[in-house]
């Protein structure tokens, strides 16, 4: 009778353990699938509407950027949320790039404390890396965003008179995309793996 009690305990021991391998094998499953969904599913918007961003999305934004990794995790980043008429009006004199969007964000780094070495920084790898996170999560909360590039870092910092030591990196528009924001032809356009990816 002792016999059977301990050999039942452990075959219920072993069915929790191998459920406990499936249930983590499907979660790592459907992950991955939302993961890449999600990164279909986002587009440069160049659209927007006036309808504006909930503090709550814009808070969660900023925390998806927060937790990107940087060069000895030393966290330059600087960011700068455009959203007063007075700001917005401003940007939209420096880029023509903004779209309309009712927030802008610039992401600068910290020259004083970004990693370097031989001259080199990692500035612009880090913005990268924390601007990537927070696109994301805009995608993913139902907003819209664009990367931009296309203005001049040392027209945007003297017009947002930015203390010395922080470099604008890029812009990231962002808001409700409009009805008629639609991807450009450029987005349905991806080189197929085999151009890109040498496996040795
Ligand atoms: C580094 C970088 C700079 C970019 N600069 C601009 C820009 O200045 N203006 C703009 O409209 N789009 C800009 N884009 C958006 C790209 O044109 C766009 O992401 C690309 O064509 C692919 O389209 P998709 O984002 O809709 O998939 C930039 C994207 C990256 C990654």
């Amino acid at each position: 009778m002792r016999k059977l009690i301990i050999l039942a305990i452990a075959a219920t021991m072993f069915a929790a353990c191998s459920n406990q391998a499936k249930v983590q094998s499907d979660q790592v499953q459907s992950t991955k699938e939302n993961f890449l969904d999600l990164a279909r599913q986002r587009f440069a918007v160049r659209e927007y509407a006036q309808t504006p961003v909930e503090q709550a999305k814009l808070d969660s934004i900023l925390e998806a950027g927060r937790l990107a990794p940087t060069a000895k995790n030393v966290q330059p980043q600087h960011i700068y949320v455009l959203q007063s008429p007075d700001a917005i009006a401003k940007i939209n004199e420096l880029t023509r790039c903004a779209y309309g969007a009712p927030v802008v964000f610039l992401v600068c780094y910290d020259t004083d404390l970004v990693w370097s070495k031989d001259g080199h920084d990692t500035g612009d790898m880090d913005c990268s890396i924390v601007g990537t996170h927070m696109m994301l999560e805009a995608t993913e909360l139902g907003l819209g965003t664009c990367w931009v590039k296309w203005f001049d870092p040392a027209e945007v910092a003297a017009a947002f008179e930015l203390p010395a030591n922080h470099k604008p990196a890029f812009l990231m528009p962002c808001g409700y995309a409009s009805e008629n924001a639609k991807p450009s032809d450029y987005h349905f356009s991806r080189k197929p793996l085999s151009e890109t990816v040498t496996y040795k």
